[in-house]
């Protein structure tokens, strides 16, 4: 039967990727009678990558390990192509699949056309129709879209986009988005954080920030006007403790580290493994992120999400009432989340439990859709 064997080949390499492509993955693992999968990471984030690895047992057949310290995208671009060239001519996978808009996710699209391998895209049709916001992640799924044979949409405005830009209906598959698939899978566990700094933290007494911020947009003065935000609200109420993720991009911790280290009630920590990350954002009142992902299971977690960005392709959590666009002016920022701190109407209409990203399942319809695609359902 080997010979009969669907043979996949999935990729990645930054912490988000890895942790959206982890439940497909294991879902693969779950039918061995009818795929081989094999994995290969482009190890464009090295130490955020591995955490997520492990957190889900995942062993990479794969590593292309290509980072480098304050990378250039066209340095990665080239290292990834490069790197996942011979790996496709030995695996000669039946499909290629990656995830979102990372530089990994593009080049292996790009790669997968230049073997004539059939390629799915994985959270697929999202848009800001902003070619430089994000960047240069904007572009990044556009440019997949193009050369991606079959495409799993989170949402159906995200189908909506694809239609838009020409994908035939029948190639595209609205299935949630996995990251939901992974967070119900790790929040429903009890856990106690090993980390003695974040554990005084989350039982303070104190209402809980959460922050992140990494996005290229916000690299230097939007950056320095964020942490100034937090410390002003911090100041300004006496019940605030913030807990800051610190991205391991030195560029990002050259802006944030002179701001906020050693200012009380501010921790300033590592970026937390996955499995503490997620109970960390459960243990919080409100969290202030740029990033995507976080805006994704915030409103999962009925916690109020208020984006440090003018833009977002994730427009779904701004309409459920549970994420705010705040961008990052000073001002603004202080004032929105002081309406949270300070009027409990206002922050209970952002704080309910809403799904508009996923119900937990989008990996099997993902599989699913793959196994009919190359007419391998039993
Ligand atoms: C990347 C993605 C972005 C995604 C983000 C999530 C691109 C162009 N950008 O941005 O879409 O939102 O990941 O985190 O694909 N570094 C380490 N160790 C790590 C990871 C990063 O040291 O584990 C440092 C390196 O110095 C590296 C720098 O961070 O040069 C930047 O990493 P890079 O992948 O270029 O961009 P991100 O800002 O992480």
């Amino acid at each position: 039967m080997a010979g009969h064997h669907l043979k996949v080949l999935a990729v990645f390499g930054t912490r988000p990727d890895a942790i959206k492509m982890a439940p497909v993955v294991l879902e693969f693992m779950k039918h061995p009678d009818k795929v081989r999968l094999v994995v290969a990471v482009t190890g464009q984030h090295r130490e955020m990558l591995d955490q997520v690895l492990a957190a889900f047992e995942i062993k990479p057949d794969y590593d292309l390990a290509i980072m480098r310290d304050r990378q250039s995208l066209a340095g990665m671009t080239s290292r990834a192509l490069e790197g996942l060239d011979p790996v496709i001519d030995e695996v000669k996978p039946d499909i290629l699949l990656a995830q979102g808009d990372t530089t990994t996710t593009f080049v292996a699209s790009l790669a997968s056309f230049y073997h004539k391998v059939a390629f799915g895209h994985v959270e697929a049709g999202l848009r800001t129709d902003n070619k430089y916001n994000p960047f240069p992640e904007e572009m990044n799924r556009r440019l997949t879209a193009v050369l991606a044979d079959l495409h799993f949409a989170p949402t159906t405005a995200a189908k909506d986009n694809l239609l838009a830009q020409g994908v035939p209906a029948d190639r595209i598959f609205v299935t949630g988005n996995t990251v939901i698939d992974a967070l119900l899978h790790v929040a429903a566990k009890d856990y106690v954080f090993e980390d003695e700094r974040l554990q005084k933290a989350v039982s303070s007494g104190r209402k809980l920030i959460l922050v992140t911020s990494h996005r290229r947009e916000n690299w230097g003065e939007p950056m320095r006007e964020i942490c100034k935000a937090v410390k002003e609200l911090v100041l300004a109420h006496p019940d605030v403790e913030v807990v800051f993720s610190l991205h391991k991009n030195p560029i990002v911790r050259e802006v944030i580290v002179p701001e906020l280290d050693s200012f009380e009630r501010i921790n300033l920590i590592e970026p937390p493994d996955y499995v503490p990350f997620v109970h960390l954002m459960k243990a919080s009142h409100l969290i202030l992120t740029d990033s995507g992902g976080v805006q994704e299971e915030g409103p999962a977690l009925g916690k109020p999400v208020l984006v440090l960005r003018t833009t977002t392709e994730r427009p779904e959590g701004v309409e459920a009432g549970n994420a705010k666009l705040v961008g990052t002016d000073r001002q603004k920022i202080v004032q929105e989340a002081g309406k949270l701190l300070l009027d409990s109407s206002e922050y209970d209409a952002m704080a309910k439990v809403a799904n508009p990203y996923g119900d937990g399942f989008a990996s099997e319809r993902i599989v699913d859709a793959i196994f009919n695609h190359f007419g391998g359902k039993e």
